[in-house]
């Protein structure tokens, strides 16, 4: 099959190249999915960027690239819950296992779910990660209809669902998101948008009954003073801020731990049905096929983008 390749010895968005590989075998419990759409985010922009310390780039081999965390495709091998044909998205493991930037990707069957006819590859393939690690989110903090949510890097692949999602709970949202998102951002929930290019966090006043944050910058000692007295703060980047989180066991405040290292068939389903009922919509910033992967990469770096980038692969 063809899929994407690493070149060691380029750099960026260059180091991307096509070749061909062996068509993976689904093991038990899997199903082969022939690839028809990709989503890039932060994963594979720290790849291009080069900070991503599992880069492998001190291999010296051409090898299969293990991006690619979010897919939507066909169904190619009877599965136990899944048919040959049937339309379905989902997103691999974050450590274990192939990633999606590939024509075929073996996905276990736990993690999938099948799409609605209404629902293209394109915009499918926006969802699964970026909603369930939103709705993982919103499901610990559970603002009430009315409570103030404030989500902080809310132009992003996850934060576009956490505005959409929370609007949809009967929060009031606030978001903090990139120069050029405010109207895209209120039509997709928000009733306030800064700019975080012109209003930072310490610039805001007022408290917060949930604080969302994806920008991967704040902390839970600087959040907290934003925060009710019961509020809770969602962080995504736990890892960033171990003392923040030890320091929220002994108080009233919460920082609940939210971790998505796979997409599951019960979140996606229930993403599904928002999706089918108009309570989220699926956000793409641009889809390219992948003959053009590497202007989606650089499209990916850019600043100011909203929701995803969309690699397409045509049916095989
Ligand atoms: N815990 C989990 O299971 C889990 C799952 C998925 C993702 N994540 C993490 O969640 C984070 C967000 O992921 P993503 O896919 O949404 O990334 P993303 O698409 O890159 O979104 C990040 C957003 O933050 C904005 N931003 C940058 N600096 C900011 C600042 N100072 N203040 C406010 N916003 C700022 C960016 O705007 P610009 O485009 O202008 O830079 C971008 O819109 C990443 O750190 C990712 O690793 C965690």
């Amino acid at each position: 099959m063809e899929a994407v390749l690493i070149d060691p010895t380029k750099e960026g968005a260059e180091k991307l190249c096509l070749g061909t590989v062996p068509t993976p075998r689904p093991a038990d419990g899997e199903v082969l999915v022939e690839v028809r759409a990709v989503a890039l985010s932060a994963w594979e922009k720290g790849f291009v960027q080069n900070d991503d310390p599992r880069s492998l780039t001190r291999r010296t081999r051409r090898r299969a690239v293990n991006l690619g965390l979010e897919f939507s495709g066909v169904v190619r091998s009877d599965g136990r819950r899944f048919t040959r044909g049937q339309r379905v998205m989902g997103g691999p493991h974050l450590t274990k296992g192939e990633k999606a930037l590939a024509q075929y990707v073996a996905a276990p069957e736990e993690y999938l779910a099948e799409l609605p006819d209404t629902l293209d590859f394109t915009p499918a393939a926006a969802l699964p990660i970026g909603a369930e690690t939103a709705l993982t989110g919103l499901d610990k903090a559970a603002p009430r209809p009315g409570d103030s949510v404030l989500v902080v890097g809310a132009s992003g692949g996850v934060g576009v669902y956490a505005v959409q999602i929370a609007a949809a709970l009967g929060a009031d949202v606030t978001a903090i998101g990139g120069r050029n998102s405010a109207p895209r951002l209120k039509e997709l929930g928000a009733r306030t948008v800064h700019s975080y290019r012109d209003t930072t966090f310490e610039d805001l006043t007022g408290t917060y009954d949930v604080v969302f944050d994806l920008s991967g910058r704040l902390h839970f000692s600087q959040v907290g003073k934003k925060l009710t007295r019961t509020g809770t703060f969602v962080n995504v980047n736990p890892h960033k801020d171990l003392a923040g989180m030890a320091a929220a066991l002994f108080s009233r405040r919460k920082a609940p731990l939210v971790y998505v290292p796979h997409s599951s068939t019960t979140a996606q389903t229930r993403i599904l049905e928002m999706v089918t009922r108009g309570a989220i919509t699926p956000v793409v910033e641009a889809a390219h096929d992948i003959a053009h992967l590497r202007t989606a990469f650089t499209d990916l770096t850019r600043n100011e983008r909203l929701g995803k980038i969309i690699v397409t692969w045509p049916p095989d």
